[in-house]
């Protein structure tokens, strides 16, 4: 039988949303709405898994989960047809991932290279709940059975895991799932990544060969959601590019990585192919190519900023919409966990 299609994501409120983020993230978790059952979630829980200093402690923390909140709102998507809430607040979550670290093998967790990136030289001094986060992730995702997670690229060898997580639980409890009339032996789904459009992968203004990241000390090297028209024009004009004119084939941007970056942003804010880019600006200057992508980017940008600010300075009705989505939201994790404690055989009530 075939699982019911619902797609799930989470973004960490770690400060500084960026166009990576929309571009790579929040425009699929839009689109999806019209076709599916959504649930978009500010994962608190793997906020904390870096050093206070780099989410910026208690109070920073809860005016991020606000601040992103309001830019799902902001970016269009609807709270009311879909759930929006903050981790945190379903401690479903927290369950299920102890339930999958027994599932999950140390071989596979030391496989990711995002903690490897994150931890740097200093290993030993990473939280354990670093260590653990794709395990928790895929508990974010299978807590709620979803089928399609929309992620940027940088999130590929996280979903592999969330499948292998799902699969392993599968086959250990085949003969209970089955006991419990689940679904041919086949209690969670193998979620699949949706990575789509011109802009998966964002980077750095400042070198095309870095991601485009919240956490880059110059903050020349991404445009944040806030960031307001003169600020991303500047942004924009300081951009890194080469010497050359722009290329009339995209083939052409291959080696480039910057003008490729430049181009990739300007076709994924405008709904176009590279291609269609280049047959526009293909042969002139980086000048006055990035004119054009200033005016774009602060037509589609700034309607967003605006909202977002006129959204952050009501938190009590943003608290309201998390507090309802994550009723919502708990209301599918409770049923999910009774069946896996059946499943794995703990006593509780039903
Ligand atoms: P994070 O800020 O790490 O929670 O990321 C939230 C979402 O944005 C995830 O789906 C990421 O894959 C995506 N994302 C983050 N940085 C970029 C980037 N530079 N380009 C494209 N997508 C990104
Ligand atoms: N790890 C993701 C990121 O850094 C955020 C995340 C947490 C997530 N749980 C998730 C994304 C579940 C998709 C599904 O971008």
């Amino acid at each position: 039988m075939a699982f019911v299609e619902r797609v799930f994501s989470g973004v960490q409120p770690t400060g500084n949303l960026h166009l990576g983020n929309y571009l790579g993230a929040i425009v699929n978790f839009v689109k999806l709405q019209d076709t599916h059952n959504c649930i978009y979630c500010v994962v608190d829980l793997h906020a904390i898994t870096q050093p206070v200093d780099v989410w910026g402690g208690p109070a920073e923390l809860a005016r991020n989960i606000r601040e992103v909140t309001a830019a799902f709102i902001a970016a269009g998507i609807d709270p009311k047809k879909h759930i929006v809430f903050n981790q945190s607040q379903v401690a479903e979550h927290a369950e299920l991932a102890w339930v999958f670290n027994c599932v999950a093998r140390m071989g596979w967790l030391n496989r990711m290279t995002q903690f490897k990136e994150k931890a740097g030289k200093d290993r030993e001094n990473a939280s354990v709940g670093l260590y653990d986060y794709p395990v928790l992730m895929a508990a974010d995702i299978l807590l709620y059975r979803a089928t399609h997670v929309p992620v940027g690229e940088d999130q590929k060898q996280h979903l592999e895991l969330s499948r292998d997580i799902a699969q392993k639980f599968n086959n250990d409890f085949g003969d209970s799932i089955r006991k419990h009339g689940g679904n041919d032996g086949l209690f969670f789904p193998l979620p699949e990544p949706l990575i789509t459009g011109p802009a998966t992968r964002v980077m750095s203004l400042r070198d095309g060969t870095k991601k485009m990241s919240k956490s880059d000390a110059s903050d020349y090297s991404r445009i944040n959601l806030t960031d307001d028209a003169d600020t991303i024009a500047q942004k924009i004009r300081k951009a890194k590019t080469d010497p050359e004119p722009l290329p009339t084939e995209e083939k052409g941007l291959e080696p480039r990585p910057e003008a490729d970056n430049l181009v990739g942003i300007f076709a994924a804010l405008s709904g176009r192919s590279r291609a269609d880019v280049l047959r526009e600006f293909g042969g002139g200057q980086f000048s006055s190519f990035k004119n054009a992508l200033v005016e774009l980017c602060v037509a589609k940008l700034s309607p967003i900023a605006g909202e977002m600010k006129r959204l952050v300075a009501d938190p009590g009705h943003i608290d309201a919409i998390l507090i309802d989505g994550a009723d919502r939201a708990r209301a599918i994790a409770d049923e999910t966990m009774k069946l896996t404690k059946d499943i794995v055989g703990f006593i509780h009530r039903r």
